[in-house]
């Protein structure tokens, strides 16, 4: 079969499609046929070596991608042939709290990804994904996807009326719009782009913000909250970014650390201040993805893909990825 293989080290110019023998189904195990799989700016971080978790010297990589059941071993008995599924991004993170232990599950930087055209995984570690949806756009969700729902239904939930400030409009930042505007929330999006911002608000954003013409957007925040601040942001900025994060936020709100593309330090002194909830989160359970499938299930969302490129086009497609000149997602597709 085919697949892209990456020594780490290597630009990724350099990533190749390679011929790898086909994978065995062993007990427990499903083999996926896959047909898509999305760019995080994650994978970016793998392949450049700041992914901040110890990732394979070689790998398959990409970590969120969609497929067909064509193969299960005999004691396998919630999956058939012919399902069509996504394997989660952390293969042992079942449910409740992430442990230490299964830091080490995620694919496509830990483990094999889904840059190939089959792999195999453990039933459990593969959810079917909801009927309304393509290959393309169910291969946005393991990633990207949970690490919103998990932010916006984890321990502290938001509810209809409540706030939403979400970081830019890459892959994070669009599904925060979609998914926050169907729970009832009023969302607030930065971005460099107003034609950006203009397809954020037809998605449901009440409120954009350009941050390079508002260079203190937080300031814009605070006052088209009233001056009370927001209840939760999609903090996908970092260091740079979190400061005015924080200012955004109300005393007692929540602001979720996710993203790390703009470097920078900040003084806990500030935190303090504010009375903020900080929450660090590392995308989300098989629990949580089930959840989010209901839910997209019943809304009948559909995320978006700015644009699907051929499996060949690995290299250039994590390039345009770097550039930022995307909306929503984009994909990969596999043949
Ligand atoms: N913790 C987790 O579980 C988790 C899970 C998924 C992703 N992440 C992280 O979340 C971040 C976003 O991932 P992604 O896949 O959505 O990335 P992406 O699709 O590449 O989107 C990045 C977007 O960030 C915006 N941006 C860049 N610099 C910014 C700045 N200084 N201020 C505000 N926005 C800025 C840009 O939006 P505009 O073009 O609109 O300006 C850009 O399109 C990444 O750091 C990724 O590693 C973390």
């Amino acid at each position: 079969m085919k697949a892209y293989q990456y020594r780490m080290g290597e630009p990724i110019s350099a990533l190749q499609i390679v011929d790898l023998p086909m994978p065995k189904v062993g007990p427990g195990q499903v083999l996926v046929k896959m047909h898509a799989a999305a760019l995080n700016f994650r994978d970016i971080m793998v392949v450049t070596g700041q992914f901040p978790r110890t990732a394979q010297e070689v790998i398959i990589p990409l970590c969120d991608g969609a497929g067909e059941v064509v193969e299960v071993a005999g004691d396998v008995t919630t999956l058939e042939v012919g399902d069509r599924v996504t394997p989660l991004y952390n293969q042992r993170w079942m449910a409740g709290e992430m442990q230490d232990a299964d830091t080490a599950y995620s694919i496509g930087g830990c483990l094999d990804g889904v840059a190939a055209e089959y792999r195999v995984f453990g039933e459990m570690g593969v959810l079917k994904f909801p009927d309304h949806l393509t290959y393309e756009e169910a291969a946005t969700l393991p990633c990207a996807g949970v690490t919103v729902w998990n932010a916006l239904h984890g321990p502290c939930p938001l509810s209809a009326g409540d706030t939403l400030l979400t970081l830019g409009t890459g892959g994070v930042s669009i599904h925060a719009v979609q998914l926050a505007h169907a729970a009832g929330a009023e969302v607030i999006v930065t971005s460099s782009s107003d034609a950006k911002l203009a397809r954020a608000k037809a998605l449901g954003a009440d409120h954009v913000i350009n941050y390079a013409t508002t260079p203190d957007w937080d300031v814009a925040v605070r006052e088209i909250t009233g001056g009370r601040g927001v209840d939760h942001v999609i903090e996908n900025g970092g260091g740079a970014t979190m400061l005015r994060s924080i200012r955004s936020t109300r005393r007692g709100g929540w602001v979720h650390i996710i993203g790390l593309i703009a470097p920078g330090e900040i003084d806990p002194v500030h935190i303090l201040l504010s009375g903020v909830h900080v929450r660090g989160q590392e995308v989300g359970s098989r629990e949580m993805f089930a959840a989010m499938n209901r839910s997209l299930a019943q809304s009948r969302i559909k995320p978006v893909v700015d644009k699907v490129f051929a499996f060949d086009q690995l290299p250039e497609a994590l390039g345009q990825l770097g550039s930022g000149q995307h909306f929503g997602k984009l994909v990969l597709a596999i043949p």
